[in-house]
This record gives structure tokens, sequence and C-alpha cells, in this order.
């Protein structure tokens, strides 16, 4: 098989240019992408309709040429493939029924119910990968299990995890429960999407940064450490990419992971700390702060060079550090692509 830009970073080697791909690279931003999501319905509605999730997911590929094509669904369809209830209320963002104790745990769904519940995500990797010339990396994730977690009790999302920390400190056994379950669970999802054709796998540890001591060492690390490594031993050609999101001197903790090829960063670490204590270990992928493609400018500009300066004598992936906004102007990723290619 061809080794593409992105898998040359994942072997540990170097490009002329970097390989780009954007963080919801499918979504508001793009007018191609409103329109379909307005005629699947609703967004859960496009999640789970393959022919217009490999839509979605083609869009930012045809129209700008990133090196990756990202999975479109989300990661709060395995907790609702568990059985939890799950909505996204407009303009506010997604909604589950929280859990309230160990029988909500204990009635969480077996591996068979939720690889038949997700048959449809499976089958849209499927025909993405299809349709993807092989100069395209496909990666398809999974929340990591504290992430999912946090949503799972708080039942919606914010900016303090105080539910799940609430419910973690007084209820250790139960929530050592959930964790492990959502482990196996995630182990599963993404080897399914893995045999569907996706070459990469990205474990969005969101919420990584709300933990820090042994919490961070039991419920970021240590799970992102056996989904990485179960993930190997059962396809040893695939590629994991973990993002532990806000996680700052922690970052340095997950070179330790063997099975982790690429360290995605969000946008508070400093290049020349990564560049000296991770850069040099692990290929990383990240970090503009998605704002630059707001505001652009040549502030943007500057912000490329910096990322880019740092960056450029060993294996990385240009990334933001956060999702692209639904106010971001496309004509600034176009900006930016140019940039990088010079
Ligand atoms: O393009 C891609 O990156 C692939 C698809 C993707 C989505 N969500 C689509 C989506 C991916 C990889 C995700 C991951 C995801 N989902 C995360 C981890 C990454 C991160 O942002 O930290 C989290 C925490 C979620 C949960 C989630 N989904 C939230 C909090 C929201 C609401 C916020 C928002 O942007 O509206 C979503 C909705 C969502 N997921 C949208 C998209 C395109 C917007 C839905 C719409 O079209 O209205």
């Amino acid at each position: 098989m061809l080794e593409n830009k992105i898998m040359r970073v994942l072997n540990n080697k170097r490009n002329k240019t970097p390989p780009v791909w954007l963080m919801r690279q499918a979504g508001r931003y793009l007018k191609e992408y409103r329109d379909v999501r307005e005629k699947a319905g609703g967004f859960l509605d496009l999640c789970y309709n393959p022919e217009l999730a490999k839509e979605v997911t083609l869009q930012p590929i045809r129209r700008f040429g990133f090196d990756a094509a990202i999975l479109f669904a989300d990661i709060l369809l395995l907790p609702q493939a568990l059985g939890r209830k799950l909505w996204f209320e407009t303009g506010e963002g997604p909604r589950l029924n929280p859990i309230l104790g160990r029988k909500d745990i204990d009635n969480l769904q077996n591996i068979d119910v939720m690889n038949g519940f997700l048959e449809n995500i499976y089958e849209t990797v499927r025909i993405v990968r299809s349709e993807l010339s092989e100069e395209k990396t496909l990666i398809g994730f999974a929340g990591a299990p504290w992430t999912v977690a946090t949503y799972m009790i708080a039942g919606k999302g914010g900016d303090d995890q105080k539910a799940a920390k609430v419910y973690m400190t007084r209820n250790p056994e139960d929530f050592r429960m959930l964790i492990d379950k959502l482990t196996l669970a995630t182990i599963e999802y993404l080897s399914e999407q893995i045999k569907a054709g996706a070459g990469v796998v990205k474990i969005f540890d969101s919420w990584a940064g709300a933990l820090g001591g042994t919490y961070f060492k039991n419920y970021v690390y240590e799970p992102i450490k056996k989904i990485s490594q179960e993930i190997k031993k059962r396809h040893p050609e695939a590629k994991v990419i973990a993002f532990p999101r806000g996680c700052g001197a922690n970052y340095k903790s997950f070179c330790d992971l063997k099975f982790v090829d690429c360290i995605a960063l969000d946008s508070t670490v400093p290049p020349p700390w990564i560049k000296k204590e991770v850069q040099n270990i692990k290929a990383i992928q990240g970090n503009l702060d998605p704002i630059h493609l707001v505001t652009g400018g040549d502030e943007l500009l500057r912000q490329i060079d910096y990322i880019t300066d740092n960056y450029n004598k060993g294996p990385y992936i240009f990334n933001l550090g956060h999702g692209i906004t639904p106010d971001a102007d496309p004509r600034n990723v176009e900006i930016l692509l140019k940039r990088l290619s010079q």
C-alpha cells in the first residue's frame, strides 16, 4: 500500500510540507454541509444515514484537498448505542438522560447490541473508503472513556466536569465500572471502524484537562493505554492518534504510550516546549487556535508560520488545537493551505 503523507508522519517520517486536515472539517462553516444537514433532518439523522454522512465526510476533501477525511459521526453515538437516550437541543448541544446510579451502569447494552446499533456508521466508513483515493487517509474516532463518561453523568456538556467529578469521588467503584465498560466498548467500536476501512483512529479526550494527579493517570492515561494496546494487538497496521485536550504538562507523559503513534495538541501548549519535550519522541498534530480562521489577516499567517517554524524539523500533521467553528471563513482555510504548501 502507498505510504501517503499522513502515514509517513505516523511512521515517524518528515514531509517537505506538512500534511493537513482540520478538526470538525465537515461542519456548519460550509454551505454544502448546511444544505445536506437540512435535507437529512436532524444532526443524528445525518450521522445514521450512510449516503449523506459519506457526502459530508467527503465535502471538505473535494473543496480543499485535505490529506485526511474524518468519519462524520459523533462521540456520543457510543453511549446511545449502549442504551442511553441522546438528543440535540438546537443552539445548545447534546443532551443525554443522566446516569443516576449503579443500576444504569449495569443496564448498559452488550457489545453485540451496540454493534448492531452502529452498523450504519460502519457502512459509512466502508463507502467513504471505497470512494477515497489512496493518497488520502480515512480517520475513524471515538471519545475517550473519561470524556464520554462526563456527558453520560451530567447529561450534557459544559465547561466544568463537576457532576462527573462528584460521582467519581463519591462512588469510586461504580465510576470504575463505567470507565471499564466504556473502555471495552470503545475498543470494539474502533476495531469495527478499522475493519470497515479506517486506517487511523483518533481518541478524543476533550476534557482530559479537568483531571490531575492520580485521577489523570487512572481515568485518562490508563484507559487510553489499554485501548491503544488492544487496537494494536488486533490490528498491527492501524495507527492511533490520542488527543488529551488541555492536559498541559501531562502531555509529556503521553510520550510513554508505546501504542499511540501521534499526540494531538490543543492550542494552549507552547510549540517550543512541545518540540523539545514531545516531538523528539512522538509524531505530533496541531495546534493552531481556531479563532485565526475566523479573524484571518496577517495574524493568521504569523501564527501558521510560528507553528511550522517550530515543528517542521520533525514529524507533524498540521491541524487546529480544537474544532473549526461555524463562523470560520472558508477563504481563511484556503489561505492556510496556500501558506503551508509554500
Ligand atoms: O468533522 C469532524 O471532525 C468529524 C465529525 C465529528 C463531530 N463531532 C461532528 C459534529 C467529531 C470528530 C466530533 C467529536 C466530538 N463530539 C467531540 C470531541 C471533539 C471536541 O470537539 O472536543 C465532542 C466533545 C462531541 C460532542 C458534541 N457534538 C458537542 C459538544 C456538540 C455540540 C457543539 C457544536 O459544535 O454544535 C456536538 C455536535 C456536532 N458534532 C456537530 C458536528 C458537525 C454540530 C451539529 C450540527 O450540525 O448542528
